[in-house]
């Protein structure tokens, strides 16, 4: 488990790119950013669960640029009538973080 820790943040810090982004730096951002008042990873809260939103754009092409735009905008419609809330405050890069993470099941570690 520990290796699996040090080469995860020897990726992070050799690439520098958003997907690399260590999971409990990403869960962290996600408590700051306010996601986890209405998601969890398992299972539905306000919103859907974020392993219930990974399975579904498993093998989606595109579907990170998307929800990180949807997360930015908020939005409606795709898992019921209750709408995401916009998060204008967010970066691109941080509601990208946000969402791959989201799409690796969000994992706390
Ligand atoms: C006020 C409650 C609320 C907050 C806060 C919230 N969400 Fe959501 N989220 C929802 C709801 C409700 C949906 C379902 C929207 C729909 O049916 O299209 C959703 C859907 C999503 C989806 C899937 C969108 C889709 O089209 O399938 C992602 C990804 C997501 N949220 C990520 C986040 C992230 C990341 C944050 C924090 C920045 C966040 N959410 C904060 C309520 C919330």
């Amino acid at each position: 488990m520990k290796k699996i820790i040090v080469s995860a943040t020897l990726f992070a810090c050799v690439v520098g790119h958003a997907a690399a982004q260590s999971n409990q730096e990403a869960a962290a951002l996600a408590n700051q950013s306010g996601c986890m008042a209405c998601h969890k990873a398992e299972g539905k809260l306000v919103g859907p669960g974020f392993q219930d939103i990974a399975a579904k754009y498993k093998d989606q092409p595109g579907a990170v640029d998307m929800l990180t735009q949807k997360v930015k905008k908020g939005g409606s419609g795709s898992w019921g009538r209750i709408p995401m809330p916009a998060h204008p405050q967010l970066s691109d890069e941080s509601a990208k973080v946000l969402v791959t993470w989201v799409l690796r099941g969000a994992p706390a570690q």
